[in-house]
């Protein structure tokens, strides 16, 4: 899957011979996938110059010069680089997260030289959140018509995880390119089964639906109460906790607020 989205186009002559042209543009890939870059030419011709370069270090991985192509050797795209001779378009497959990067092409074509900057970034497939609550707010729920649960993955980078109430999103936490694991707070009505946690990056989505009255029925005989009965998950999530409480603060008030406004609405 790949999106590309032209960035920037700017356009600055040097010396009057040679016209340089920067384009940027970034791509979106998922972890395992292929991504290509295109030079946009069509037909390269005997005394027109390509390279590919990667990373802050602009280390070359590819060129065509005087209708030779040469391949420099690098860990980290061997068996997986195929250049079109035609074109000069790049093709990397099953790609992982060290694929991400700038990739320069540099084209010399009638002594005109133009750059383009391709700015990857791969993407695991963000994983299903797993839900769950206090088991103390189970025992209050026969009271209260409202009880606080928690939805979390662990791990993740470059994600943004969010509460639905039908198509509204009530509240989001994100996170760039740190892997840290995210625990978002909702306060939900008992009686109310319209709720869902999502979870997202610019290539994957999970979303789970909140049911409530499931959540209580687990509870019994447990610390905590979750949308999944595996004691793995449980363990891990326990751990999780201590990251949940610091969240929990920071977002608590605004979501008692928001789910305040929405009661006092009806
Ligand atoms: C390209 O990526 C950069 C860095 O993430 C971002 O700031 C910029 O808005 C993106 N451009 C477009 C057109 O999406
Ligand atoms: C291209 O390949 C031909 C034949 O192998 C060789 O004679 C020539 O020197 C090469 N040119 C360059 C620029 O490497
Ligand atoms: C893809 O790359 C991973 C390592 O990043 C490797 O373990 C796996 O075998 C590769 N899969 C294919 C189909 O080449
Ligand atoms: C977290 O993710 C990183 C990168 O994806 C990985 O190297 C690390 O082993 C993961 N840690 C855990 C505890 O899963
Ligand atoms: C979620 O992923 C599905 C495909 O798995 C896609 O059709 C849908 O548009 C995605 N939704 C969002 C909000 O990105």
């Amino acid at each position: 899957m790949i999106h590309a989205v032209l960035f920037c186009s700017c356009c600055f002559l040097l010396d009057g011979v040679f016209g340089v042209e920067t384009d940027e543009i970034n791509v979106s890939v998922m972890e395992g996938d292929s991504f290509t870059l295109r030079t946009g030419l069509t037909d390269i011709q005997s005394d027109d110059e390509i390279e590919w370069r990667f990373g802050s270090s602009k280390t070359r991985i590819t060129r065509i010069a005087a209708g030779n192509v040469t391949e420099y050797d690098d860990e980290r795209f061997r068996d997986r680089l195929q250049l079109e001779r035609q074109t000069g378009d790049l093709t990397i497959t099953n790609v992982s997260n060290e694929h991400s990067g700038v990739y320069q092409l540099s084209i010399i074509i009638n002594n005109k030289k133009s750059i383009k900057r391709f700015v990857v970034i791969v993407y695991a497939p963000v994983p299903v959140p797993v839900i769950f609550s206090d088991v103390s707010q189970c025992s209050l729920s026969a009271e209260r018509s409202s009880r606080i649960v928690l939805c979390s993955v662990l791990n993740v980078s470059h994600v943004t995880l969010s509460w639905y109430k039908g198509i509204s999103v009530l509240s989001s936490i994100s996170v760039s390119d740190l892997s840290i694991s995210l625990s978002l707070p909702l306060e939900v009505e008992y009686q109310d089964n319209t709720y869902s946690c999502v979870i997202y990056n610019p290539v994957s989505n999970q979303t789970k639906h909140l049911d409530i009255s499931g959540l209580c029925q687990i509870c019994s005989d447990c610390n905590l109460c979750f949308d999944t009965p595996e004691a793995v998950i449980r363990l891990v999530v326990t751990a999780l906790m201590g990251v949940a409480a610091v969240v929990a603060v920071v977002l608590l008030v605004n979501d008692i607020r928001r789910v305040g406004r929405a009661q006092t609405n009806k």
